[in-house]
């Protein structure tokens, strides 16, 4: 029997796993996997490059002026490796920097930057077959989606997964720095006016504050074997 494939929409606070669970599942399932919030990083490197962002001013005319000059593509090596391209350029590893990191939430409150990757995101699961991570996809980008998450773990947890992956990354934050960030986004994200990060009305709620990597696969994996089937 020809299994369906499906668009699985997975939201939620910062650094509580979601790329990573969106990634294992997308692979698991060979679906196709995006990280949003890789693409609204990337809008806001283009405009830290441009110096339209110093402190709390940011020169949203100049930015929304530009934002058809913004090519923004997910690319995959010969080994299988994914990284996301801005206007051509690998800027993987740069996105993931303290810089952008500190912007990148003042930048997706912006309505037309919204606008622009909301569609770019709703061409990319056109087919189905798609994980998408990030903190409007099961209540904006895919308001139909078959299968909806809402992930979360506590504060502690979330800061030393963090930590870790920039540790790993190399990219130099202390554990205050990285919990305040952390802190800040979570407000910024549930507070702005377009799109709030808030649970969709059908989202399950996953807390996987105490759960490994392979247990909250799994305990996704159930609940997709149960949609395919529907
Ligand atoms: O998932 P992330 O931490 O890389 O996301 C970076 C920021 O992008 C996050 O603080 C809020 C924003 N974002 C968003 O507003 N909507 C999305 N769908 C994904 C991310």
């Amino acid at each position: 029997m020809q299994t369906k494939k499906l668009t699985i929409a997975i939201d939620g606070f910062s650094s509580c796993g979601k790329s990573t669970l969106a990634k294992d599942l997308a692979s698991q399932l060979n679906y196709i996997f995006i990280d949003s919030g890789a693409m609204y990083r990337a809008v806001t490197l283009y405009c830290l490059r441009n110096n339209w962002i110093s402190g709390d001013q940011i020169q949203i005319t100049e930015i929304i002026n530009a934002l058809s000059t913004i090519s923004i593509e997910f690319k995959i090596d010969d080994q299988g490796n994914k990284s996301i391209s801005l206007n051509g350029e690998n800027c993987e590893n740069e996105i993931r920097q303290g810089h952008v990191a500190s912007s990148v939430s003042r930048i997706a409150e912006i309505k037309e930057v919204r606008e622009k990757l909301v569609h770019e995101q709703q061409k990319m699961g056109e087919k189905g077959g798609i994980v998408m991570d990030g903190r409007d996809i099961g209540t904006v980008v895919f308001p139909h989606a078959d299968l909806k998450l809402f992930v979360t773990a506590s504060i502690e947890v979330r800061v030393q997964r963090r930590f870790l992956e920039l540790t790993q990354k190399d990219i130099q934050m202390t554990l205050d720095e990285v919990k305040d960030n952390l802190v800040e986004r979570d407000f910024i994200d549930s507070n702005r006016k377009e799109s709030p990060l808030i649970q969709a009305k059908e989202a399950i709620l996953l807390d996987n504050s105490k759960m490994t990597r392979e247990e909250q696969l799994q305990w996704v994996l159930d609940l997709v074997a149960g949609k395919e089937g529907q």
